[in-house]
């Protein structure tokens, strides 16, 4: 390396050295300090004098520098308190030509501007694990057809069939049914059996945009429609859809602007992006999906009627579990595996006790809830390596199971047995609310989040489903 070319290098090493999120400190072999940065120096509340040429132990009595140089070991992310400060340190022996030369510690500050940076580029990983968690998601359920949709209740075959004629002819659907009864099952099952199968499947959740994003998503948007748009204008999901299906999950929870620009693409059978000149011509099948009650909505002048009888061509309820409980035992024999599939556990199956001990629990949730139970219950089971389901597996069930009068002498811990009286009333409440998680959480006096994390608590919920609401 020629000479300047070597300066430049230094002055990069500098540049890298003295940064303000990671302290350093070098001692020689001798565990004298030879280099500190100013970060390390910061955290120290010390200066380059007081410390340089001073023993490590001497300035940090409990730095394990010297341990490093007696033992040559390399020590990763340990998390270290200096001075107060949270950090997380890596120390390594350092070497020239082969031999020893002495040891370096590098930390990570935990405090103020680190945590800021950290917790940024966790949320960035967050977003970015949420658009590849919904891409894996529409991978996973385009393969879903009408066969997997499990179930011999009368009501749900008598769904089934209406909702393949509807998949053949290109109706609009609209599909009612409490949350988790199988609503995204079913919109997948119909667009895979229908003629635009080869087609896109795009689904919109507009519950979960405001009013102006929901817009320039389902419609797009020319170029600088608005400060911030992508050079080029980008396509809404309803151009994306184009000649295959777009499913609009939560329409209930629909603004009423949007509703009524909605209802004009839908008799239009046209968009205009936002910003926009000239309609862009669509031809999509079109299937929304609620569980809210959409009729006294538009009593209370919160969903339009118009909107709601364009949509409600063919009209599909699917019956929530508790009104087809002689399903469950179909339907833990068809999740173990499927969940097995996916969690890679020891668990191939479900005893007929456990299957018993599922139906006579009175039920709360819907299929969601079951599955996430079943999850659960092959962690549980898959600690000890066992290959099926037993109702051990299922301590909450148990409990619940057993007479719902306040038994409080099940067990003589006070904090179990308010834990037990705590989800026997959830359970309850819940029951008696059809599900409604914000009816329940009223009657219960809890907020709503408080809800969610008990329920997740007690296993009625997933981990995503709790973030979701967390959100
Ligand atoms: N009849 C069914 N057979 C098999 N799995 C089902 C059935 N109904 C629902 N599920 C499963 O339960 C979960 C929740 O269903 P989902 O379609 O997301 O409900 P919704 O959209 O109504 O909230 C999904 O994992 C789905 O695959
Ligand atoms: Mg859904």
């Amino acid at each position: 390396m020629g000479e300047p070319k070597n300066e430049i290098f230094m002055e990069i090493l500098d540049g890298i050295v003295e940064n303000p999120y990671i302290g350093i400190i070098m001692v020689d072999t001798e565990g004298n300090i030879n280099k500190v940065n100013k970060t390390y120096l910061e955290i120290l509340g010390l200066t380059e004098e007081d410390v340089i040429d001073k023993h490590v132990l001497d300035i940090t009595p409990h730095s394990r520098l010297p341990e490093v140089l007696k033992t040559k070991e390399v020590h990763l992310a340990d998390h270290w308190p200096v001075n107060n400060h949270d950090t997380i340190v890596f120390r390594m022996p350092l070497y020239k030509d082969g031999k020893l030369i002495g040891a370096m510690g590098q930390s990570l500050v935990l405090d103020a501007a680190g945590v800021k940076i950290l917790s940024k580029k966790l949320r960035e990983l967050e977003g970015e694990l949420a658009v590849y968690k919904d891409v894996v998601n529409s991978i996973y359920r385009s393969k879903n057809s009408f066969d997997n949709i499990v179930g011999e209740d009368t009501r749900l075959q008598a769904v089934k069939s209406i909702a393949e004629r509807a998949a053949y002819t290109g109706s609009t659907i609209l599909l009612r049914g409490e949350s988790g009864t199988g609503k995204d099952l079913f919109a997948n099952a119909i667009h895979k059996a229908s003629p635009r199968a080869d087609q896109p499947f795009i689904r919109v959740n507009c519950a979960a945009l405001p009013d102006q994003l929901l817009e320039s998503e389902l419609f797009g948007y020319e170029e600088g429609a608005f400060t911030g748009a992508r050079k080029g204008g980008k396509p809404g999901k309803f151009e994306l859809a184009n000649r295959g299906t777009i499913f609009l999950d939560e329409i209930g929870d629909m603004p009423m602007t949007m509703q009524s620009k909605l209802l004009i693409v839908l008799q239009e059978r046209e968009v205009e992006r936002v910003g926009g000149t000239k309609p862009i011509a669509v031809d999509v099948q079109v299937i929304a999906a609620s569980n809210r009650p959409l009729e006294d909505m538009i009593k209370k002048g919160k969903f339009r009627e118009d909107l709601y009888y364009r949509l409600n061509v063919v009209s599909l309820e699917v019956p929530p579990l508790r009104e087809r409980a002689q399903d469950i035992g179909l339907l833990a024999n068809y999740l173990v595996p499927k969940l097995n599939q996916r969690l890679h556990s020891s668990v191939e199956s479900i005893s007929p006790e456990a299957i018993h001990l599922l139906c006579n629990y009175d039920w709360p949730g819907n299929v969601r809830e079951l599955e996430n139970l079943l999850e659960r219950a092959m962690n549980l089971a898959d600690l000890n390596q066992q290959k099926t389901l037993n109702p051990e597996h299922f301590p909450s069930l148990s409990r619940l199971v057993t007479p719902p009068t306040v038994e409080v002498a099940v067990t003589d811990h006070l904090g179990d047995a308010v834990e037990q009286v705590e989800m026997e009333t959830i359970r309850r409440v819940l029951a008696k609310t059809n599900n409604n998680k914000a009816k329940a959480a009223k009657i219960l006096g809890l907020n709503k989040s408080v809800l969610y994390r008990k329920l997740y608590k007690y296993g009625l919920i997933s981990k995503s489903d709790l973030d979701r609401v967390e959100i």
